[in-house]
């Protein structure tokens, strides 16, 4: 893997003044003029053709496909006469989605975006959105919709598992570099969704409120930072409210945040039922995506009428039309056409699946060197999570299927339009048959844990016993507590009782409490390892891979240290897909300056508590020490060595810890270093200003003054403090 240094890039980004989207692939810094010349030749009729546009999935008895729609999320018809393709979108992060199984192609699933994050590989990343990205453009699609990077505020969220963690540094980095993966391919990429998207539990209309630093600081960070290193030509907006405001109709986030402070000259499209009226074009929406979902299309013939009345409305639509096609010219799609049934290589991308997979499992306890576990071994019990069949997956319209459908699919059953869609997907991926191919000498056995006391008792007969436990979540609906459900906490605890030598393999959505930690040997976060999960996870058992993954989240030792203690609106809202407000409900707001910008580590440092397991965590086989380090002003050098045995990876991780004001901590970089035994590496990072600056007024300021850094092992274990005086600074918003 090629590493480019974390202050190259930084200082790329920090000298960078071009204006967002200027650097887009295949853009020579004309798009935006091409597209201005392109909407003067626009005769009126077909203005309003490009704001607006279907969900490309037979929803119902009248809706009629176009011809040349690739089942996926959403179609945008093109004008021909002037050369524009139409804009055909496919769903996500994790890899072309399935769309209900309406396409039945192979696409490659990424592991989910914890997974990823757990790398802090932003090269890594990259190649991984090069990889869908490239899926994508082969199957026929010119626009992705990835780029999920909502922090996590909540580890109960149902979508965690889409997005990139809890830190505006790493996860604003990392998607900003998974958006330059999938749009090297001559495609659009969104970052989504704008923002403040914390919990789906009545995600339509859920009211977050907040202040303005606070935001700053924290989820808009991350994608302002997502936008300056990805350049998306897209920026998909959120469901809920923000400060009153549907945030597709948010003047603030959208006009003021977003187009006027960070200069993006691409558009927004909503996301799929998120436009609440016409108005929202003034609140600066660009396009209604997946408009059977909305009450109304607005952003067509009522947007027209009203830009044939009204010259603000006028400019405003040329305005639309400007910034689409800015995206569609930056990203070449006009030289670059799409068409389905290009080529792809399998083979090649699990490859790249698994290796992110790989980098992205953390080891969190390995008591005696349980392990890697000697190829030799003998009877090795395997217990539950389905390990013969395959690993999990997480659900809703991110969820990627492999080639011949899912290897399990258990439907939850329920009612309504949606409970079709409940099932829960196995990737074709066994964990049980990767370790005995990995260790043929090894005897395997199963259990699947259905009967714990069935469990236990084989338990006592084997020299070490895999338990296998898994949390399904997925869009649409929250985890109602972090406890392992159907019994594998009672599972596991029998299992290790009658066991010592019993290592848990966790395969779930975000944190989870561990009340049977004591009592194990290993500990193994997996996460929903993507479509060669089973292989990665083997690897690592067995030492082949010796694990590097970090926490990209906190996981908390309880749920009264949570912020909110209870999710807002858990305990009287019916987990609903589409998630109308349903009539007569009280409205939902969420506090989010109870944290404000202090999410997960910085919100435990704030209040003393200590975590489960703290955000940075992550064992390995060898052993890492860094050391030595100097600051210069916001540049921070330092050495990181591998004292231990074995090649391997850390993250070398550095945090604020003070400022004038006082303690506050904060992820001020990070690198991801590889190192034979007995090696070491100087390591120089950059600071990027807006992490150690505050929100005040209408910009970023630095207060004059002493402010400390810290090398850490994790967010809790910090090593000495080292002081920069640094002067007194503006930044821009
Ligand atoms: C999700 C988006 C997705 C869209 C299109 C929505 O339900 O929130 O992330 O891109 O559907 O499928």
């Amino acid at each position: 893997m090629k590493f480019v240094t974390l202050s190259a890039t930084l200082t790329a980004l920090l000298c960078s003044t071009s204006p967002v989207l200027a650097q887009s692939p295949g853009d020579d810094g004309s798009a935006q003029a091409r597209a201005r010349e392109t909407v003067a030749a626009m005769r009126p009729e077909e203005k309003t053709v490009l704001t607006h546009g279907i969900m490309a999935l037979p929803l119902g008895p009248g809706m009629v496909m176009p011809e040349d729609a690739v089942p996926g999320a959403g179609y945008i018809p093109g004008i021909a006469r002037l050369g524009i393709a139409p804009l055909k979108e496919t769903d996500a992060s994790l890899g072309v989605s399935y769309a209900a199984g309406l396409r039945k192609d192979n696409s490659t699933a990424l592991p989910s975006g914890l997974s990823m994050a757990s790398s802090w590989n932003p090269q890594l990343i990259e190649e991984g959105g090069r990889m869908i990205g490239s899926e994508a453009r082969a199957k026929g699609f010119n626009v992705m919709l990835a780029g999920g990077v909502n922090l996590m505020r909540d580890p109960r969220n149902g979508r965690n598992f889409e997005y990139l963690g809890e830190d505006p540094l790493l996860a604003g980095t990392l998607v900003g570099h998974a958006i330059r993966g999938v749009q090297s391919n001559n495609i659009i990429s969104t970052i989504k969704h704008i923002a403040l998207n914390g919990q789906e539990t009545g995600r339509h209309f859920v009211d977050v409120q907040i202040s303005e630093a606070n935001a700053r600081e924290s989820d808009l960070l991350a994608f302002q930072i997502g936008i300056e290193i990805g350049q998306p030509g897209s920026v998909m907006c959120a469901y809920n409210r923000v400060l009153g405001e549907q945030a597709c109709a948010s003047d603030w986030l959208l006009n003021k945040v977003l187009k006027q402070d960070w200069g993006f000259k691409g558009f927004v499209m909503s996301d799929w039922g998120a436009v609440p009226d016409l108005n929202a074009a003034m609140k600066g929406l660009d396009q209604q995506s997946g408009e059977q979902l909305d009450t109304e299309v607005f952003f067509g013939d009522k947007l027209a009428a009203a830009a044939a009345r009204d010259p603000a409305w006028a400019k405003r639509l040329d305005d639309m039309n400007t910034r689409i096609l800015t995206a569609y010219y930056a990203a070449g799609l006009d030289k670059n056409p799409v068409a389905p049934g290009g080529r792809i290589d399998f083979e090649a991308n699990a490859k790249v699946a698994q290796e992110v997979a790989a980098q992205g499992i953390v080891l969190l306890r390995n008591e005696r060197d349980a392990l890697p576990l000697a190829k030799t071994a003998r009877n090795i019990l395997v217990v539950g999570g389905l390990a013969t069949t395959g690993v999990m997956s997480g659900a809703g319209s991110s969820q990627v299927i492999g080639e011949g459908g899912p290897a399990a699919s258990i439907p939850l059953g329920g009612t309504g339009p949606f409970a079709s869609f409940a099932n829960i997907a196995y990737h074709r991926s066994s964990p049980f048959a990767a370790m005995e191919k990995m260790a043929p000498e090894a005897k395997l056995r199963f259990r699947t844990g259905r009967s714990v006391s069935e469990a236990a008792a084989a338990a006592k007969t084997a020299d070490v016993v895999i338990v296998f436990a898994n949390q399904w979540s997925g869009e649409g609906f929250d985890q109602a507590d972090l406890a392992l459900p159907e019994g594998q906490d009672a599972l596991i605890a029998a299992v290790a009782a009658a066991n010592p030598n019993t290592i848990v393999v966790l395969q779930t959505g975000g944190p989870v409490l561990m009340p049977w930690l004591e009592s194990t040997a290993a500990v193994v976060q997996a996460w929903y390892p993507g479509i060669r999960g089973g292989e990665a996870i083997a690897s690592v058992l067995f030492g082949e891979t010796n694990p590097s993954g970090h926490l990209p989240i906190t996981f908390p030792a309880s749920e009264a240290d949570l912020p909110r203690p209870v999710l807002d609106g858990f305990d009287r809202l019916e987990p609903d897909f589409i998630g109308r407000k349903p009539a007569g409900a009280a409205p939902l707001t969420a506090n989010y300056d109870i944290e404000g910008s202090d999410l997960g580590y910085r919100w435990n440092a704030r209040q003393g508590h200590k975590a489960l397991f703290p955000f940075g965590f992550g064992l390995s086989y060898s052993r890492f020490e860094t050391s030595q380090l100097k600051m210069k002003g916001l540049s921070a050098t330092f050495t990181v060595k591998n004292s231990g045995k074995v090649k391997g990876a850390t993250v070398a991780q550095l945090y604020m810890t003070a400022n004038p004001a006082g303690p506050q901590q904060r992820l001020a970089g990070f690198k991801r270093v590889e190192l034979e035994p007995g090696a070491s590496q100087t390591v120089t990072v950059s600071i990027d200003p807006r992490i150690v600056a505050e929100y005040v007024g209408n910009g970023w300021e630095i207060a004059p003054g002493s402010y400390s850094f810290a090398l850490g092992e994790n967010a809790e274990q910090l090593g000495t403090p080292v002081k920069a005086v640094l002067p007194a600074r503006k930044i821009k918003p």
